[in-house]
């Protein structure tokens, strides 16, 4: 039998793909071959010599030791583009949230004890906010959810500037030509209304939006937070919103530092929350294993 670890929750669209004669699955495995892994944290665990690969079901990795398992041996896996539709859409959903005050007007709404329909109609001027429609629109880093979020902006009717040093030929054949070319980062902090992030966390990376990124930028931008907290210097975004540089940061990566902050929306980590996209990473997840430990085919690995 081949014994393989899940370390969270895995959809059973991905564990049924395992063939019940062959394949040892479950939570409390011993000493397992693979690893299937949603956010727990890897980088203080002990590997046996019989672990070949992990499974990210996911994009980001930075919850596991890739180069820790590339000198051993072991083979790290991810599920690139399989929730990019999931964060897409709560993507869009935040660029609406960064620009009318709906969950403001909401909470205030729900505060209200009698008659509300005519109290709301009194109030609801503390809520405005502009549209969407023709404001230009940074993306930062065009992979399968980068460009997703570009396209189904240029749909919402924003001016969308693109910017990728590293895009894929694949890619570029996914995105609509009507995107801008942005040849520089300088640029979309320059020039745009909204910039949204959609990197992995690198060295290079973190902490890309700070002081120095955010002076740069128009006056009331408003940032959108994706792909990784850390990709993002949270005393520097806080201290641009008290003075007015920033007027809205959406993240979906929710701290202590950013609870109950005027002009932060945090979400619970929620992108790829959705039937659909848990289904498809731990089924791509799955699949990528069983290739490998049978066929020892690589598809999607980040490290060897
Ligand atoms: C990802 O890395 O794929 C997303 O952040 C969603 C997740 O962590 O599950």
């Amino acid at each position: 039998m081949t014994n393989i670890k899940l370390l969270n929750k895995i959809s059973t669209a991905g564990t049924c793909e395992f063939d019940s004669s062959t394949y040892c699955v479950g939570e409390d495995i011993q000493a397992p071959e693979a690893i299937m892994v949603r956010s727990a944290a890897m980088h203080d665990m002990e590997f046996g010599s019989e672990l070949q690969a992990i499974a990210r079901a996911g994009a980001g990795v930075n919850n596991i030791p890739v180069e820790k398992c590339a000198d051993s041996g072991i083979v790290v896996f991810n599920t690139p583009g399989a929730n990019a539709n999931g964060v897409k859409e709560l993507t869009v959903a935040a660029l609406l949230m960064a620009s009318r005050d709906i969950v403001g007007g909401i909470a205030w709404a729900g505060s209200l004890t009698e008659n509300v329909a005519k109290s709301v109609e009194k109030g609801k001027s503390a809520f405005t906010g502009p549209e969407i429609y023709g404001k230009r629109l940074g993306v930062i880093g065009l992979g399968a959810i980068g460009i997703m979020v570009a396209n189904a902006a240029k749909g919402l009717g924003m001016e969308v500037y693109g910017y990728d040093p590293y895009l894929s030929v694949d890619a570029a054949w996914n995105l609509s030509r009507a995107i801008h070319h942005a040849k520089s980062i300088k640029d979309i902090f320059a020039e745009c209304d909204y910039i949204t992030i959609h990197v992995p966390l690198t060295n290079e990376t973190r902490g890309m939006i700070n002081a120095e990124s955010i002076a740069t930028m128009r006056d009331g931008v408003r940032i959108l937070n994706f792909a990784r907290g850390d990709l993002v210097n949270d005393t520097d975004l806080l201290a641009a919103l008290e003075n007015g540089k920033v007027a809205a940061y959406v993240t979906d990566f929710i701290n202590d530092s950013l609870l109950n902050v005027d002009g932060v929306i945090a979400i619970p980590h929620l992108g790829a929350s959705t039937p659909e996209s848990e289904d498809n990473c731990a089924q791509m997840a799955a699949k990528e294993l069983i290739d490998y430990l049978e066929n020892g085919n690589i598809t999607n690995s980040v490290n060897l």
